[in-house]
């Protein structure tokens, strides 16, 4: 049997940090209530000319360096983005162009919108399982900033921008235990970003983020619990069996509740929503990249990996680091 397994992982945050306060002088909010009820404090901002692509790239060189490899050994790329450079070329090809190692596959996975890492992760995964590819780079890289409507303060307090990379290498034993993917288009007006080629919207619809918060707040509980015990019952393990939670960063007491599911104390989850926000796709392998080189996380740790977002999409990776 073929197995992934990370072999190195790298972040970039860009350098401009939004506070709460800076935040109070641009809608009628206050740090109070942003920090009870979402945990953030501040988030990092893309400055001008700072994108998808180059987030991605920055990310990429350390998770290479990290994994002790060369661009070279690269097999694969895939980027998942809801904010991408470009329709087409993908990210993923321009990064690939820029890491000067044409010819292997190289995609976009821009569908799963903040669950689009862990899509991304399954995908690179099922490559490497069948001994398509022995080295597979998957980003996370977003933009947040640049579809938010900075006028409404029910998302724009929420997001920041950033990319996180892993690089997953085959091995003969986990690595990725297993991924446990699941979507449900029937929620897909609770969390939208219009841009697009479908019908014509009103310029607020196509351009910025629209959410209802309460209803996906309620729809990522129950669904992120019921997959915790689908992955675990998957692999015959129990909940006492998981070292480190390392979820989507995208409210506290979403994280909290999940924490309480796995009975796991804060201590062993990975927490960077207090200081970057909600970074769509890449808060997972930024936050992975974080504990990891914080040494918090240790080989041999089993790691609870989950994701919620636009579609809606969800999905869990349970893997052995
Ligand atoms: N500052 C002050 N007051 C605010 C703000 C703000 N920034 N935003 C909303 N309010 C007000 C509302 O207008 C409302 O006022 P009202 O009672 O007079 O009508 C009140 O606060 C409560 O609003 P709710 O939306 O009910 O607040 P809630 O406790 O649900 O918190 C939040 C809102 C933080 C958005 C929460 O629902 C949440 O985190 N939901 C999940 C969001 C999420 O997971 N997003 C992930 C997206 S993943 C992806 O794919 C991009």
């Amino acid at each position: 049997m073929t197995y992934a397994c990370i072999k190195g992982t790298g972040g970039y945050l860009p350098e401009k940090v939004l506070t709460n306060f800076d935040l109070e002088k641009m809608v009628d909010t206050t740090d109070q209530w942003i920090v009870e009820r979402t945990g953030i404090h501040r988030r990092h901002i893309a400055a001008v000319g700072e994108t998808a692509l180059s987030m991605a790239e920055q990310a990429a060189q350390i998770a290479i360096a990290d994994a002790g490899l060369e661009a070279r050994d690269v097999g694969l790329i895939i980027v998942a983005t809801t904010t991408p450079e470009k329709m087409f070329p993908s990210t993923a090809c321009l990064l690939q162009q820029r890491l000067q190692i044409a010819g292997c596959p190289a995609f976009d996975l821009n569908s799963a919108a903040c669950a689009g890492f862990i899509y991304a992760l399954a995908v690179a995964d099922q490559f490497i399982r069948n001994n398509t590819v022995k080295n597979a780079l998957v980003i996370g890289s977003e933009v947040m900033s640049k579809v938010l409507d900075w006028n409404d303060r029910s998302t724009c307090i929420l997001f920041g921008d950033g990319a996180g990379a892993v690089v997953l290498g085959a091995s003969d034993s986990p690595g990725i235990v297993s991924t446990h993917l699941h979507a449900d288009g029937t929620h897909k007006d609770v969390l939208s970003l219009g841009i697009g080629l479908g019908k014509p919207l009103a310029v607020e619809e196509a351009l910025y983020l629209k959410m209802s918060g309460n209803q996906l707040f309620k729809l990522a509980v129950k669904r992120l619990g019921d997959l915790f015990d689908e992955t675990l019952a998957a692999n015959g393990l129990d909940r006492s069996s998981v070292d480190w939670l390392i979820p989507h960063q995208a409210n506290i007491r979403i994280i909290q509740a999940m924490a309480k599911k796995l009975n796991l104390p804060l201590e062993r989850v990975a927490i960077t929503l207090q200081d970057q926000g909600n970074t769509s796709s890449a808060s997972i392998p930024l936050a992975l990249d974080k504990a990891i080189r914080e040494k918090k996380i240790k080989r041999g740790d089993r790691l609870m990996l989950e994701s919620f977002g636009g579609g809606l999409a969800w999905g869990s990776a349970l893997i052995k680091y």
